[in-house]
């Protein structure tokens, strides 16, 4: 367990994984604080499919033309889906989800990368989330956010770098205020 600024200074997307299997412990860990995740007036509009099956990480890896390739050889894929119509802020609660998934997997000593699937598209020219759907039985009404990619970190990233802060983005009680 990291001091929170901690993990969130280690926390660098992961492209790269061992061929380590998660323990169940981890995976119960990871899809537990998905469902804890705050959502608008506790709607919890979203819904969590684990994969772990290497077939279908295979094919979901293609589920976008390119920046995804790397699913194929996660231990776990966590695609993240929502309902809309129990939700008109499903984008905030599906998206809070996944970074929350996220951080669950830093701090677990994994890593992890979000996958983009809303408005984006296969190699093919397909809408990812209707690739996802097809191959997963997605039904209908759900829409698909994210894929969150998991695995023993491959390679080693640099804690983020505090120079790089833009502190110019800060603006203090109107905007250009110092
Ligand atoms: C909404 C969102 C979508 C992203 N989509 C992808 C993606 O499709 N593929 C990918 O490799 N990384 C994706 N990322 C990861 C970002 O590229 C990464 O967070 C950013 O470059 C900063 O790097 P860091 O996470 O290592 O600090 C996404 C991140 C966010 C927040």
């Amino acid at each position: 367990m990291e001091n929170f600024s901690e993990l969130i200074e280690n926390r660098r997307s992961m492209r790269k994984f061992t061929s380590d299997e998660l323990t169940q412990e981890e995976v119960v860990a990871l899809l537990k604080v998905g469902l804890m995740s705050p959502s608008s007036k506790r709607t919890n509009c979203w819904q969590f499919i684990a994969v772990d099956d290497k077939e279908v990480l295979k094919k979901l890896s293609l589920c976008k033309e390119q920046s995804a390739s790397f699913i194929a050889d996660a231990a776990l894929a966590i695609v993240v889906v929502a309902d809309p119509l129990a939700s008109d802020v499903w984008i905030e609660d599906a998206s809070i989800a996944s970074i929350i998934i996220q951080l669950q997997a830093e701090d677990l000593g994994l890593g992890s990368c979000w996958v983009q699937v809303r408005e984006r598209f296969t190699a093919e020219g397909i809408p990812s989330d209707e690739y996802v759907r097809n191959l997963l039985d997605v039904p209908l009404q759900l829409q698909v956010l994210s894929v969150i990619a998991v695995g023993h970190k491959g390679m080693e990233r640099k804690p983020f770098n505090e120079e790089h802060l833009q502190w110019e983005k800060i603006h203090i009680n109107k905007y250009g205020g110092k």
